[in-house]
C-alpha cells in the first residue's frame, strides 16, 4: 500500500474480521502497526486470522462468537479492553447474505440476515460503547450499496443496512458529545469475496457488474480499508455520521447487479 498510516501504540477490534473484506481491513491496522482484536463464529476462522494478524504490536487475541449474542459480544469485548487497554478503532463487518426472491424467502430467512446484519450492528455498537477511548474513539460500520438502492432477491439485505446506516448516524448523534465518532464505509463489489461469489457467480453475471461500476472494475479489500484507516486516523477528526462509499461509484449508478440472471441461469 502506497499510503501510510501509523497505528502503533493503538487497538483496533474488527468484528467479523476473519475472511473476505474485514480481513483485509484487520491486516492493513495490523501492518499500520495497532494491535489486534478479532472476532467470527468459526474457531478454525479465528485461529486463522490471529495468526495473520500477531506482529510487533504483540499477539492478536481472537474470539469466537456469534453477533446474535449480546452477552457474548459483551464478554469479548470486555476481554480484549481488560488485556489490551481501551479501544481506538472499532470495526463491526459480520453479515450474512444470499438471493432469495421476497415469495420464496421465510420468515426465518429474513429474521436470520436482519439478526446478524442490524441487531448484531447493534449489539456490538453497544457493547463496545464503554471500553471506546473517550475522547478519540472511532466506531465503523461496514454497510453495503443496498442500504440505498434496491435490489430484487435482496429485501432482507436492503433492509438490514438500511437499519446499519441509521443506527451508525443516530449513535454519532448520541455519542459525538464524548468525542466518539461513528461512520459507516460501503464497499462495491469487491473481487474474491463470499458475498460477490454468492450474488454474480457466473462469468457473465461478473462481467455485467464490471461493466456497471463507473470506475470498470472489481474493488479489492485494500480499497476498502483505506477508506478504514482513513476514518479510523486523526485525518478524520471532524468526521462523524458519515457513509463513504469506497465502492468506484457504484452505489450512487444503482449498483446493478442483475440477480435474476441467477434464477434463469445465466
Ligand atoms: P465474508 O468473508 O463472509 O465475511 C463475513 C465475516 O463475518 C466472516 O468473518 C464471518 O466469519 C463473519 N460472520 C458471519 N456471520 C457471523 C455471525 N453471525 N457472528 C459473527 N461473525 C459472523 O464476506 P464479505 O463478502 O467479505 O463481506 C464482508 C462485509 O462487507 C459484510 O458486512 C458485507 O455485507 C459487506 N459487503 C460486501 C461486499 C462484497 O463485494 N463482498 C459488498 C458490499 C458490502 P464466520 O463464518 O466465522 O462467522
Ligand atoms: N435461500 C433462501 N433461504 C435461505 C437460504 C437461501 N440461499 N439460505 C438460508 N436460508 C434460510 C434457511 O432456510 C432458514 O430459514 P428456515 O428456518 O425457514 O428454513 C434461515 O435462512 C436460516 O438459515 P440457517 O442456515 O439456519 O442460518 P445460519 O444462521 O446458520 O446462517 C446465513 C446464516 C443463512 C446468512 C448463512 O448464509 C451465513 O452464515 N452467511 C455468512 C457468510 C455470508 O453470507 N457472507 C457474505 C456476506 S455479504
Amino acid at each position: 500500500m502506497d499510503v501510510s498510516f501509523d497505528f502503533s501504540g493503538k487497538n483496533v477490534f474488527v468484528v467479523g474480521g476473519t475472511s473476505g473484506i474485514n480481513l483485509g481491513i484487520a491486516e492493513a491496522f495490523a501492518a499500520a502497526g495497532a494491535r489486534m482484536g478479532v472476532a467470527s463464529r468459526k474457531q478454525d476462522k479465528v485461529d486463522g486470522a490471529v495468526a495473520a494478524l500477531s506482529g510487533d504490536a504483540g499477539p492478536a487475541l481472537g474470539y469466537a462468537f456469534d453477533v446474535r449474542d449480546a452477552d457474548a459480544v459483551a464478554a469479548a469485548l470486555e476481554d480484549f479492553a481488560q488485556q489490551c487497554g481501551p479501544i481506538d478503532v472499532l470495526v463491526s463487518g459480520a453479515a450474512g447474505n444470499f438471493p432469495a426472491f421476497a415469495k420464496d424467502l421465510s420468515p426465518n430467512g429474513f429474521k436470520s440476515v436482519m439478526d446478524i446484519d442490524l441487531l448484531g450492528t447493534f449489539h456490538v455498537m453497544r457493547a463496545a460503547y464503554r471500553h471506546m477511548k473517550k475522547p478519540g474513539g472511532s466506531l465503523i460500520n461496514i454497510s453495503a450499496p443496498q442500504a440505498v438502492q434496491a435490489m430484487p432477491m435482496q429485501v432482507h439485505v436492503c433492509a438490514a443496512k438500511a437499519g446499519v446506516e441509521m443506527v451508525t448516524k443516530c449513535l454519532a448523534i448520541e455519542w459525538g458529545h464524548e468525542g466518539l465518532r461513528v461512520n459507516g464505509v460501503t464497499p462495491g463489489p469487491i473481487d474474491g469475496t463470499e458475498g460477490m461469489a454468492r450474488l454474480a457467480p457466473t462469468e457473465g453475471m461478473r462481467k455485467a457488474v464490471i461493466n456497471s461500476v463507473p470506475m470498470k472494475r472489481y474493488g479489492t479489500p485494500e480499497d476498502v480499508a483505506l477508506a478504514c484507516l482513513f476514518l479510523g486516523s486523526e485525518a478524520a477528526r471532524y468526521v462523524s455520521g458519515s457513509i463513504i462509499n469506497a465502492d468506484g461509484g457504484w452505489a450512487i449508478s444503482g449498483a446493478r447487479i442483475d440477480l435474476a440472471l441467477q434464477a434463469g441461469g445465466s
